[in-house]
């Protein structure tokens, strides 16, 4: 007898979806990664804020956003009355490390990121959040599918939709670090996101 079809990303329970990860082989940043890195928080969660991918830190630990980045991301919650771990879940659109020939952080490719979506969908799938925050253009465009130029300028200031949930658009944490201006837009965006709750819940 045939050995039966591999079951479904998309039809996965938390369980499965978690092993299945550990294990992933379906790209090639599996073959540098010390730890994939699932996501964290509340399976409940009504937020769910999605990064980009580990980076060092991130894949020493198994968590998403440890490091820097992190603590801001950290702060940004805390000033909208959320925290991780409790009302607040927080993942990436890929689960394993990306580095450059110099082992230096790089984004995710396209193919990278389109191997690994499949498990970011069915995250918000099981968690069913009241919003997503897309936390810069690799969250943004992976879940939007829009052309890969679209800055985030263009795409934060507006309620997106991701499969019928609303969906709100702002810097990444790491960019923020390195623009400080723009944390003044980026605090706009949380309002946004906030006032798209409330109207939502
Ligand atoms: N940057 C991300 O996008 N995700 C992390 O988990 C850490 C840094």
């Amino acid at each position: 007898p045939s050995a039966p079809p591999a079951p479904l990303v998309a039809e996965m329970d938390w369980t499965a979806l978690k092993a299945s990860v550990a294990g992933c082989v379906k790209c090639g940043l599996c073959q540098g990664r010390t730890h994939t890195v699932f996501g964290v928080g509340d399976e409940k969660a009504k937020w769910l804020f999605i990064g980009e991918g580990p980076g060092r830190n991130e894949d020493l630990q198994g968590e998403p956003f440890v490091g820097q980045a992190g603590k801001l991301l950290d702060n940004m919650l805390a000033a909208i009355g959320l925290r991780r771990g409790e009302n607040a879940y927080i993942a990436n659109v890929v689960k394993c490390r990306p580095t450059d020939d110099s082992g230096r952080d790089r984004p995710p490719a396209p193919d990278e990121a389109a191997a690994c979506l499949p498990y970011l969908e069915r995250q918000i799938a099981l968690i069913r959040p009241t919003v997503l925050v897309a936390l810069g253009k690799t969250a943004a465009l992976s879940l939007l599918g829009l052309d890969p130029d679209t800055p985030v300028s263009r795409l934060r200031g507006k309620v997106h939709r991701y499969a019928g949930l609303p969906l709100i658009v702002t810097y990444h944490p790491a960019y923020l670090l390195r623009n400080l201006p723009e944390k003044r837009k980026a605090w706009e965006d949380l309002c946004l996101a906030t006032a798209t709750y409330a109207a939502a819940d």
